[in-house]
C-alpha cells in the first residue's frame, strides 16, 4: 500500500471511531482530557464496593453506586427502592433533615448494631408520611451542567415535547445577572405552562395548550432569543427590549424571520 493509502486508511479508521454511538454509560463525545480524567476517577468509584473500612455507614442502603443504577450497565436504573420519609406541615414538605431525612437507611454496619442495637435507621418521628423511590438512570449528569446557555433553549423547546421534561444541573442559572430559573419559570408560565423549579432544576409538562404572551427579558439575550422560537407554536409571542440580542446576534430577528414558513 502507497503511503497515501495508509494515510487514508488511518483517516477512515479515525472516523469511524468519531461516528461510532456513544454507549450507555461512556463518557460523551468532545470532553477535553481533564474532563475525561474526572469521568474516569467518578467511574472508579462508582464501580466500587464499600465497606466500613473504606467508609460505608455507619448507616446505609447499600454497599455500592452500582448495586441499585445498574441496568443496562452501571449508571442505569434499578428495582431497589429506597424508603423516603417526609412531613407534610401547612401545605410544605419538609424532608426533615434535622432527623434524618428524606432517606431512611434500611441497613447498619455492625459497629453501629452493637453501639446502638439497631439494625436501621429509625423514621424520622416526625414523619407524617413514607414512600418508596425506585433507582432512576443517572445518565447524561453533568451534560446540562456544561451548556447552561443552550439549556434555555432546552426550556422552551420543552413546550412543545410530549411528557415531563425536567433540566436539572442548571444551579448556575441562578447566580447569573438575574435568577434566571426564576425568570425563565415566570415567563414560560406566561406561555400557559405549569412549571415546578428546584434549587437546581425546572420542570414543565408537554405539549402546552399554548397561549400569547409578551416576553420580558431581563435584559438578557439568551431569554429573547429562546422565547422567540415559542412563536413557532402558533400564538402570538411579544419579546420586550428584543435589542438585547446585540450583545451576541444583533441579526437574530432577521435571520429567524428569513428561515420562518410565514
Ligand atoms: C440503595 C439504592 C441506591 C444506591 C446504593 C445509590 N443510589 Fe442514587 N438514587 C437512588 C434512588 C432511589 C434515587 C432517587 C431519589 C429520589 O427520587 O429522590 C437516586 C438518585 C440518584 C441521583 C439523582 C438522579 C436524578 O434524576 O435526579 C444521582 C445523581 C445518584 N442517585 C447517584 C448515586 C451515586 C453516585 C451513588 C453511589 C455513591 C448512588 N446514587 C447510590 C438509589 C440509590
Amino acid at each position: 500500500m502507497t503511503r497515501h493509502g495508509v494515510a487514508a486508511v488511518v483517516v477512515l479508521a479515525c472516523l469511524a471511531a468519531a461516528c461510532r454511538p456513544v454507549k450507555p454509560g461512556d463518557p460523551v463525545r468532545g470532553l477535553s482530557k481533564a474532563e475525561r480524567d474526572r469521568f474516569a476517577r467518578g467511574k472508579v468509584v462508582f464501580d466500587s464496593v464499600f465497606t466500613p473500612e473504606t467508609g460505608l455507614g455507619p448507616l446505609f442502603n447499600s454497599v455500592a453506586c452500582g448495586e441499585c443504577h445498574e441496568g443496562p450497565v452501571a449508571g442505569g436504573s434499578g428495582d431497589e427502592v429506597e424508603v423516603h420519609a417526609a412531613a407534610f406541615k401547612g401545605g410544605v414538605c419538609d424532608p426533615l433533615i434535622e432527623e434524618g431525612g428524606p432517606v431512611v437507611q434500611q441497613n447498619a454496619t455492625p459497629a453501629l448494631k452493637q453501639a446502638l442495637g439497631i439494625d436501621k435507621e429509625p423514621v424520622p418521628p416526625s414523619a407524617t408520611a413514607q414512600a418508596g423511590r425506585s433507582s432512576p438512570v443517572v445518565f447524561g449528569r453533568g451534560l446540562l451542567d456544561a451548556i447552561p446557555d443552550a439549556a434555555m433553549t432546552a426550556a422552551t423547546v420543552a413546550l412543545f415535547a410530549h411528557g415531563r421534561t425536567r433540566l436539572r444541573g442548571i444551579g448556575s442559572w441562578r447566580v447569573k445577572e438575574t435568577d434566571r430559573i426564576a425568570a425563565m419559570a415566570t415567563e414560560l408560565h406566561k406561555l400557559g405552562a405549569t412549571v415546578e423549579t428546584g434549587p437546581d432544576w425546572l420542570a414543565l409538562e408537554g405539549p402546552v395548550a399554548l397561549r400569547a404572551a409578551e416576553i420580558d427579558t431581563y435584559d438578557d439575550h439568551r431569554i429573547a432569543m429562546c422565547f422567540a422560537l415559542a412563536a413557532a407554536g402558533g400564538v402570538s409571542v411579544e419579546i420586550r427590549d428584543p435589542g438585547c440580542v446585540s450583545k451576541t446576534f444583533p441579526t437574530f430577528f432577521q435571520v429567524l424571520a428569513s428561515v420562518s414558513a410565514t
